[in-house]
């Protein structure tokens, strides 16, 4: 299965995603996640994207697309991968259509105030990425459960620099949910549940979609 997950910033994308590409047996593709451990290792890719990320602006995309395309390359992308956080821009999915299929592209619908919630809420681990919703008011620092590493708060998960990426995402990349939609490729999903419901509609929304035609009628 070729899959993509749209949505908002702090949507759950990343979180869902771990989820489906463990049912489904996907390699899961963070472009976020490539372009952090560019950041991490200091390359010249890396310096020109943490400008751009701080200040909550889109890495150009010839960038994006090059590395997306290099990726689904690899050997563990033959059974199938989960692209989270790409495409983000209409020539970004026109160009990922040119060189591979897609099945189906999950939008998680999340309203703005949520997502603003959660951002403020959300706690990385530097060293294993695990990624935390933590009560601010509980506690002034937090710690990784797998590993022990003090939690950090994301530089672009500044509230200046979250609202200004609901701006880029509105301007965009909403636009590609009527892309895949006029394609048929579109489910959408509830994305303000808990984690484990938004999870569960995702499955059930993918399983209809698989279903053979007489299935899904009776
Ligand atoms: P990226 O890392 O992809 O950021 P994003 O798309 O803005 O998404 P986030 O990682 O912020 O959120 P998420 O939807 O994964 O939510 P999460 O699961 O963490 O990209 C970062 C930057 O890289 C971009 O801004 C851009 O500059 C650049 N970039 C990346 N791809 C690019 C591309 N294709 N083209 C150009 N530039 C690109 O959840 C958020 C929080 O909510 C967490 O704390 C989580 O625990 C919590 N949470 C999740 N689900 C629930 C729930 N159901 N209930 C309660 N809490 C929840």
């Amino acid at each position: 299965m070729k899959l993509i997950l749209l949505g908002p910033p702090g949507a759950g994308k990343g979180t869902q995603a771990a989820k489906i590409a463990e049912r489904y047996s996907l390699a899961h593709i963070s472009t976020g996640d490539m372009l952090r451990a560019e950041i991490a290792s200091e390359t010249p890719l890396g310096l020109r994207a943490k400008a751009l990320i701080d200040e909550g602006e889109l890495v150009p995309d010839e960038i994006i697309i090059g590395m997306v395309r290099n990726r689904i390359s690899q050997d563990d992308c033959v059974n199938g991968f989960l692209l989270d956080g790409f495409p983000r821009t209409i020539p970004q999915a026109e160009q990922l259509l040119t060189f591979s299929e897609i099945d189906r592209a999950v939008l998680i619908s999340v309203p703005d105030e949520l997502i603003i919630d959660r951002m403020q809420k959300r706690r990385v681990c530097p060293s294993c990425k695990r990624t935390y919703s933590v009560d601010p008011d509980a506690a002034s620092s937090f710690s990784c459960e797998d590993c022990g590493t003090e939690l950090i708060i994301r530089d672009d998960d500044k509230p200046e620099t979250v609202a200004h990426r609901l701006a880029v995402y509105a301007e965009q990349t909403f636009p590609l949910v009527e892309f895949f939609r006029e394609r048929g490729l579109l489910t959408e999903v509830d994305g303000s549940g808990s984690v484990d419901g938004v999870a569960e509609s995702i499955f059930a929304e993918l399983s209809a979609a698989e279903a053979p035609v007489e299935d899904a009628l009776f």
